[in-house]
């Protein structure tokens, strides 16, 4: 069944048959395709591995609308750094209360946006950001990010963000100067965070700052466990490993009877494996050595969204899609480069790839977090289209889908 609305969605589709689709209709741009359900599927798996941690998406991560909508109707609520962020999530739906502004620094006019659109809830972690708040939007719900050891993280985010413990008092002091009402804490472990005990320490110092807090006269009923959970198709056994070591620290520390609300900002998680990306091989240059390599030029690069490899210290691999195989095909070293003139736009300088042509398609899984979002337009090209399917097992069981397969009846 092809559902037709504002956007398409193909129920009865993989990643294959799109590709097949779209050779026969000759087009050769390079596109994503996304799976819906792999998104629900997660999302299930978060409620029934950490049902006490309310996840509130990263927009950061991947801000496709149709991402943003779908999440909205599953009850998920957003986590936002800055006031285009919050726009698109109260446009996907999400109410202005299931969204944090997590940003611990934070433009001066998006915090009084902020304030005039209802976001009440934000994070804070200096000094002078108190006295910001105070002069611009005094009723804000205020969120202490505390620093956390990200040693065993991809991408640390100690470096920019979060107050250490030991300065944590003398904060709080100035909150409590300047009447500001903090709810509690937040932290994040670092972005596609390698060791479960990360999230363990995490929870033992923020439990240590809510005593701090409370001597000094605050009751904080808010914990934020922030992000860093992994999202490739086959992390599922580590985000388990990391959510029985968080389950049992909550327990310990937070057990229901304290009423904390507790909330994650998992990004990665959600949109990784959801995206795949296919990029079609737009030249090729065979050399005339032996052992030199065949170099594949592909549309999509470092200026799109590979960016990933700089920014997000991305590993990939390399899927290829032959139009025409034959049986004598062996792997021959191979590099793949992006499309712009720049010679840093390589994608992979080596790797084994059967023998390719123009016209093939190189695919690359778990694409679908910190890739199209900081993507650019560089040297004219444009960025990916998005083609969405939904796995069948997930056909029309949501609101979300239903409104949809209304709105194609109607
Ligand atoms: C404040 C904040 N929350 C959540 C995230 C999402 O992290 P992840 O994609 O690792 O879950 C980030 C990522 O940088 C972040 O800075």
């Amino acid at each position: 069944m092809t559902v037709d609305t504002a956007i398409r969605i193909d129920t009865d589709k993989t990643v294959l048959d799109v590709i097949k689709d779209t050779t026969q209709e000759g087009l050769e741009d390079p596109f994503y395709v996304v799976d819906l359900g792999d998104i629900v599927y997660k999302y299930h798996l978060w409620k029934d591995l950490l049902p006490r941690a309310h996840p509130y998406y990263a927009v950061k991560c991947n801000d496709c609308p149709v991402v943003l909508e779908l999440l909205a109707a599953l009850g998920a609520g957003f986590d936002c750094a800055s006031k285009r962020e919050i726009d698109a999530v109260l446009k996907s739906g999400a109410t202005s209360s299931s969204v944090i502004y997590a940003n611990p620094c934070k433009t001066s006019s998006f915090i009084t946006y902020a304030a005039s659109v209802g976001v009440n809830v934000m994070t804070f972690d200096n000094e002078l950001e108190l006295h910001k708040i105070k002069k611009l939007f005094s009723q804000a719900k205020m969120v202490l990010r505390i620093r956390v050891d990200d040693s065993k993280s991809i991408c640390q985010l100690g470096v920019k963000f979060g107050c250490d413990e030991q300065h944590v008092p003398s904060l709080l002091r100035v909150a409590k100067d300047l009447d500001l009402n903090v709810i509690g804490v937040s932290f994040h472990v670092g972005s596609g965070c390698q060791d479960a005990h990360a999230y363990a320490l995490a929870l033992e110092t923020s439990a240590r700052v809510f005593t701090l807090a409370k001597i000094l006269g605050f009751d904080f009923t808010f914990l934020d466990i922030g992000g860093g959970f992994p999202g490739f198709k086959e992390d599922a056994i580590r985000f388990k490993e990391i959510s029985s070591v968080i389950n049992e620290k909550l327990d310990r520390y937070f057990p229901i009877t304290s009423g904390v609300e507790i909330i994650a900002e998992p990004g990665r998680y959600f949109t990784a494996s959801a995206f795949t990306l296919c990029t079609n091989i737009i030249a090729k240059r065979e050399l005339s050595f032996p052992n030199e390599d065949t170099m594949y030029y592909v549309n999509d690069g470092l200026y799109g969204s590979f960016n990933c490899l700089i920014f997000d210290h991305a590993v990939i691999t390399p899927l290829a899609y032959q139009m025409k195989t034959s049986a004598e095909d062996k792997l021959q070293k191979s590099s793949i480069w992006g499309p712009t003139c720049d010679g840093m736009d390589c994608i992979l300088k080596s790797c084994y790839l059967p023998p390719l042509n123009i016209g093939d398609w190189i695919l690359f899984e778990n694409m679908g977090a910190y890739t199209i979002s900081a993507a650019s337009n560089f040297n004219g090209f444009e960025k990916p289209i998005l083609k969405f399917i939904l796995s069948s097992s997930y056909e029309v069981s949501l609101p979300f889908f239903k409104k949809i397969v209304k709105e194609q009846h109607n």
